[in-house]
């Protein structure tokens, strides 16, 4: 089957991977606008607007693209998988209207509450007087949201009151939400929809902060492990029933079914597991962890979900082996970027037992050489029998490369080594 992935990162590069070792025809995949890693893989094409529907609709009817997978966030909620859907191709991604279950965090909590999924308590706020109040209902520790997409930047979780309203003060013009600390681990846990039934990934966990120890501020993700041991017997099945299965049901009954990826990041608190975003697209890098595992055909499971027909997919299978990704980001990330640094050692790395990366910034200078553009670089990926020996291949791969400047995490899936042998 042709296959269009829309995307330039990481994910979309495991993607690709995935699609290839699990049966699609390396030939068969085109990623747009990609990256010059993505292209050591298949065929990428840098031209494609990917936030144009237009233009999106018209590369896939004239490629003969029989399913379109988009990837990031921004062209769905640019509308790009309306108007790929409305010239009669099948795509894996929601519509528009769906995206806001990503895009509005007012609108999630407002679906949340009407398929009474469980989450956090929160208060939508259009005036700082409205924020302060808000904060003194709910007591430190404060979680603040902007209420709209800021790429990973728009939540803050602090005790400082005056570095609470001052997050409140730049997001306020977009609306911000106000919403209890929730304490507990997180997870990512991803589903399949066709805007009627859902099939569950497994279970990730994502290291959202930038430095090691979880310091620093939150960023896009730096690292990732799968599946999460620790997570008590019937997890799965009780998100399926409590959060997805109701949100898809009650997006159905609004008029916008949910047609794609269902990201549901949550906390598993002493009172229970509580929902504390829905993003509308596959995870980064939790992606590269989930899908680095995935056995059966994605293919397959991608077309039935963007057909209709997910219903007659049999359910995901994965190794038992379990999978580490780690990210390599460039100087000064996510504050600052630090564009136009040669990129070494990618092949070695690959050499490591295990090891794949997942190039998520490069391009090619007029020598050939990678070039890295800032940003989070690269994830390192690998998979093992056990969480030490994945954990010691991946940051044995990383240890090939070298990019002046980047930094990465030290601490990937260290506690879950530790937790495993104890
Ligand atoms: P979000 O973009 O909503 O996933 O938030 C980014 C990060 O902020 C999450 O991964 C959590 O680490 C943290 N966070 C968000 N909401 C809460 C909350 N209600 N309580 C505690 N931490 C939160
Ligand atoms: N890793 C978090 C996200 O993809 O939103």
């Amino acid at each position: 089957m042709k296959i269009l992935v829309l995307g330039q990162g990481a994910r979309e590069h495991a993607i690709v991977k995935a699609l290839v070792r699990t049966g699609t025809e390396r030939a068969d995949i085109i990623c747009a606008p990609g990256n010059a890693g993505i292209a050591a893989d298949v065929t990428v094409d840098s031209t494609l607007d990917q936030l144009n529907p237009v233009a999106v609709a018209a590369f896939a009817v004239a490629g003969g693209f029989e399913l379109v997978i988009v990837g990031p966030e921004a062209p769905l909620i640019a509308g790009v998988a309306d108007a790929v859907r409305e010239a009669g191709i099948a795509v894996f991604g929601p519509s528009q209207a769906a995206a806001a279950l990503e895009g509005s965090k007012n609108f999630a909590k407002e679906v949340m509450a009407a398929a009474d999924v469980p989450t956090g308590l929160a208060r939508e706020c259009n005036s700082i007087a409205e924020v302060e109040s808000a904060m003194d209902a709910f007591g430190a520790p404060y979680v603040i949201k902007a209420d709209g997409l800021a790429a990973g930047k728009g939540v803050i979780v602090t005790s400082d009151r005056d570095a609470a309203i001052a997050h409140a003060e730049k997001f306020i013009d977009m609306g911000v939400l106000v919403e209890e600390f929730l304490d507990g681990q997180e997870v990512s846990l991803f589903f399949l929809s066709d805007g009627k039934s859902v099939l569950p990934l497994t279970p990730a966990q994502d290291f959202k902060r930038a430095f090691d120890g979880d310091a620093g501020p939150n960023t896009g993700g730096m690292g990732s492990y799968s599946p999460l041991p620790w997570l008590p017997a019937g997890f799965v099945e009780e998100v399926e029933r409590t959060v997805a299965v109701p949100t898809v049901r009650e997006m159905a009954q609004l008029g916008k079914p949910f047609v794609g990826l269902l990201y549901c990041g949550l906390i598993v608190t002493a009172r229970g597991i509580r929902v504390i975003e829905f993003n509308a697209r596959f995870g980064d890098p939790e992606t590269q962890v989930v899908l680095g595992r995935l056995t059966s055909s994605l293919e397959n499971l991608l077309h039935k979900a963007a057909t209709g027909h997910l219903d007659s997919a049999s359910e995901p299978t994965f190794t038992n082996d379990v999978a580490v990704a780690v990210v390599l980001a460039s100087e000064g990330y996510p504050d600052t970027s630090a564009p136009n640094r040669p990129l070494y050692g990618i092949a070695q790395a690959e050499q490591v037992a295990g090891v794949e990366v997942c190039v998520a910034a490069a391009t090619t200078d007029a020598d050939g050489q990678l070039v890295a553009n800032g940003g989070r670089v690269l994830s390192v990926v690998a998979t093992g029998s056990n969480f030490a020996d994945a954990r010691g291949q991946a940051y044995a791969g990383l240890a090939k490369i070298s990019l002046e400047g980047s930094h990465h995490r030290t601490d990937i899936a260290a506690k879950v080594v530790e937790w495993a042998v104890n």
